[in-house]
């Protein structure tokens, strides 16, 4: 038999044909083929799910992406026939299906083309591999733009990229590297202001061509499984973030701590060592909450075991760090070494925990330790065992897991063979379907060991792999950065990037972890860092005796760093109210500037600007000894952060960088929360909440969110949201504050600072009553006054 012929019937496209059947069953409709049938789910008026079984059959219908409390919403919908189409409607969109060949067209209830199959689905024989390619094309729209696709090194805009995911160890990762660590097939198209998300559920190696091939086409496919995407409308792409976080799941509230900064290096050792770093910060005054176990801390790499040389004593390592207010964070790899005599080994081979190969053979390559084996975390009862290890882990004292080479990475093969087994959950499939899933199920067991043994405290994982809606779970880093210019501004790219794609906990390694950074560029990295949610630096710095500390590099540096950082930690209650934005509704902690202004063309392209949460404009300096950047304000007022300067939006500024300031702006009607200086997080009660206010002449709104910062008493109620409004005039300032809640929160007072007044107070007003303003109420360009907490209103005029 010839296979090889393109003309063959094997290797042929199959096309659906035209609908001889339909059905509904509830929200589901099914359209049947000759040989295809699409179901179509309503979830709500603006997510609909489309599977197609491409020859009659679907899989089974199971998702190690879905939230476990995807519900669909209740909604208005229906059907309707026409000539050449079956129209479904919701109150929101229009499907069209139609009758000849499937292909969908969405639009809008006015009839404006929301997205639009090319060749829509279709499918083809894999010769090589067996299985089906299962391929979805679609018409690219006028002006379209397309962003998300978790943590791609490259243009924000993916219009023209060709990308695809198979998490790889990517060591030295450069722009455009592709793939990388983390496998997220969902993607954003913006075209005429208008947003849309398609969220393609397979795990096999998936593949996204954003017009790159053909102009005018984005299509995406699968090597195996099945079609099967989520449609989401907007038109606010925020909104379509917030409907991905539906399907996949919100974040949970992480502990304070872990928002803290963080100090890591391959690795501090032995025990003496890392308290001699945790002296050092707490002798120079740079506040740090955690300190990380690089793989050294293991005896041989074995995971789960201390090195008797270095860490003889974990318990008294851990006490003593936690006694100076630090938490201590070990890696833990997949790799376990191949050791007869090795516990973890001997409980794996006894239960037939480890994977193996088509043949039965273990799969067995070699990682840190030499030859290891690897645990099959798509077995349940795997993963139920693997949660159960961390249990010692904890009684010694760690507050948090690393989770790292689970692409899985192997040396000298890279990866595994794609004919290594796994139990998927009791289905049985090849490496093809669950590498892409392997470190996700990692971290997931991972983190529901430490939400074990670590509770009532909250966990704290971070992982280098993971599929899609691995934020319910993990936080993640973009891994094996350099210590070059360029990979700052991929940080920036990769953290926008990766919150838009549901994972808005992520950070890179900052000062980049291989090579060694000078002065400048570790500054400029903190000060991009102190706007990532995940804030820590880390190095590759064991061979060479290089030192990537807030003080390695002299004073000068040293002194800008740590302002930075303590700019962090004042911002803490701002950071924790963005996450609690995140993890409540779903919103990107960081929002491209084209996820803020989508009506502004100006937009789209951008790359350097973004936003932390609803009040801060961040860019980033790129190159050594710039000395002023350009930086694009979207519409509205701007206060520049050091001097208040106030800028029009709707255009390109200017602004000068010296070494220490960065391009840092704040929306004019902000209210932003900071606490005063701490060391870390619990150091003391909070006696004052300080209230920076950025005088605004139209009505604003702004949030904080407050609990214990651990633990979970906030489900239980024990939690604030306070509702801050602003509405003055030109002669005078108003804010009025709702509080709800039953938290009982340290601090009795709010200091209020008013910054940019266009006119000179003489008197504050608390719920009526009035006061004098005098000479210590006014510092440069700000007005400050003290008001208990409980006030509801405050009037300056
Ligand atoms: C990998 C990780 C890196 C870690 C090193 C040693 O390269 O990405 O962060 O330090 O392994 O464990």
């Amino acid at each position: 038999m010839q296979i090889t012929s393109s003309s063959s019937k094997y290797s042929v496209k199959h096309y659906p044909d035209s609908v001889r059947k339909w059905q509904k069953e509830g929200n589901y409709f099914y359209f049947h083929t000759a040989e295809t049938i699409l179901e179509v789910r309503i979830i709500s008026d603006k997510i609909v799910r489309f599977r197609f079984a491409a020859d009659g059959k679907f899989q089974r219908d199971f998702s190690y992406a879905l939230s476990e409390k995807l519900e669909e919403s209740p909604v208005n919908f229906g059907i309707r026939e026409f000539e050449e189409v079956f129209e479904i409607y919701t109150d929101a969109i229009r499907i069209w299906v139609a009758r000849d060949n499937l292909r969908l067209t969405i639009t809008d209830t006015e009839g404006r083309v929301i997205n639009q199959d090319e060749m829509g689905f279709h499918w083809q024989h894999y010769l090589l591999k067996g299985g089906k390619i299962v391929y979805c094309s679609k018409q690219i729209q006028e002006g379209e733009c397309f962003y998300g696709l978790g943590d791609k090194p490259t243009d924000m805009n993916l219009r023209g990229k060709r990308l695809e995911n198979y998490g790889t160890d990517a060591y030295g990762f450069q722009k455009d590297t592709d793939p990388l660590y983390r496998n997220i097939p969902f993607y954003y198209g913006l075209h005429h202001g208008i947003g849309y998300g398609i969220f393609f559920d397979n795990t096999f190696r998936t593949l996204f061509d954003f017009g790159h091939e053909r102009d005018d086409v984005c299509s995406f496919w699968a090597r195996g499984g099945e079609m099967n995407y989520y449609f989401m409308y907007g038109p606010d792409l925020l909104q379509v973030a917030e409907a991905y976080t539906k399907i996949t799941g919100t974040a949970e509230l992480p502990p304070l701590w872990a928002l803290g900064y963080q100090q890591c290096r391959w690795s501090y050792y032995p025990d003496k060592r890392v308290m001699e770093i945790a002296a050092e910060f707490r002798k120079r005054q740079i506040p740090c909450d955690v300190i990380h176990l690089d793989i050294d801390y293991m005896e041989g790499f074995r995971c789960f075991t201390w090195s008797k040389e270095g860490f003889s004593d974990p318990v008294k390592l851990g006490r003593d760090l936690s006694a100076q207010g630090f938490k201590m964070v070990v890696i833990i790899d997949p790799g376990i070494k191949s050791d007869p005599d090795y516990d973890i080994y001997k409980q794996g081979m006894e239960r037939d925990y480890f994977c193996k190969r088509a043949d039965g053979a273990l799969m067995e390559g070699d990682v840190w330790p030499g030859k290891c084996v690897f645990p099959d975390y798509t077995n349940p009862e795997v993963r139920e065992w693997w949660s159960n290890l961390f249990k010692e882990l904890v009684e010694s004292g760690v507050r948090g897991v690393w989770n790292d080479m689970n692409e899985p990475a192997v040396f000298e093969m890279g990866t595994f063979p794609e004919d290594v087994r796994h139990d998927y959950d009791g289905e049985d499939v090849s490496h093809r379907k669950a590498h892409n899933v392997y470190g996700h199920l990692m971290s997931k067991a991972t983190a529901a060991g430490l939400r074990k043994y670590l509770m009532p405290n909250r966990p704290f994982v971070i992982t280098r792999s993971c599929y899609a809606g691995a934020q319910r779970w993990a936080s993640v880093w973009t891994g094996d950065n350099v210590s070059e210019w360029e990979h700052l501004w991929l940080a920036n790219v990769q953290c926008q990037r990766l919150a838009v794609s549901g994972i808005s906990f992520a950070g890179s390694d900052i000062g980049g972890f291989i090579g060694e950074p000078d002065g400048e560029l570790y500054t400029r990295w903190i000060q991009l860092a102190t706007f990532h949610p995940l804030m820590r630096t880390h190095s590759a710095s064991n061979e060479t005796g290089f030192n990537q500390e807030p003080w390695s590099f002299g004073s000068k540096y040293e002194f800008i760093v740590k302002r930075f950082i303590q700019l962090r930690y004042r911002l803490l209650p701002y950071l924790y109210t963005t996450f609690w934005q995140y993890s409540h509704h779903g919103t990107p902690m960081l929002r491209p500037l084209a996820f803020v202004a989508q009506q502004d063309p100006q937009t789209y392209n951008r790359s350097h600007e973004f936003m932390l949460g609803d009040a801060l404009l961040i860019s980033h300096v790129d190159g050594p000894g710039v000395k002023e950047k350009e930086v694009y304000l979207p519409a509205g007022r701007w206060y520049y952060f050091f001097n208040d300067q106030v800028f029009e939006g709707g255009q390109t500024v200017t602004i000068p960088t010296p070494l220490d300031e960065m391009p840092l702006f704040v929306k004019a009607g902000a209210v932003v929360p900071n606490y005063p200086g701490i060391q870390y997080v619990g150091e003391r009660p909070i006696d004052e909440m300080i209230l920076n206010v950025y005088y605004c002449e139209q009505p604003t709104a702004s949030m904080l969110y407050e609990d214990a910062g651990d633990h979970y008493g906030y489900k239980d109620g024990q939690f604030n949201t306070i509702r801050y409004k602003q509405v003055s005039d030109k002669q005078q300032f108003r804010l009025k504050k709702r509080f709800f809640g039953q938290y009982q929160a340290s601090y009795k007072k709010y200091r209020v600072l008013v910054h940019g007044l266009p006119f000179k107070p003489t008197e504050y007003v608390v719920d009526g009553k009035a006061y004098k303003l005098n000479a210590r109420n006014f510092a440069v360009g700000v007005v400050k006054v003290m008001v208990e907490r409980k006030f509801e209103e405050l009037i300056l005029r």
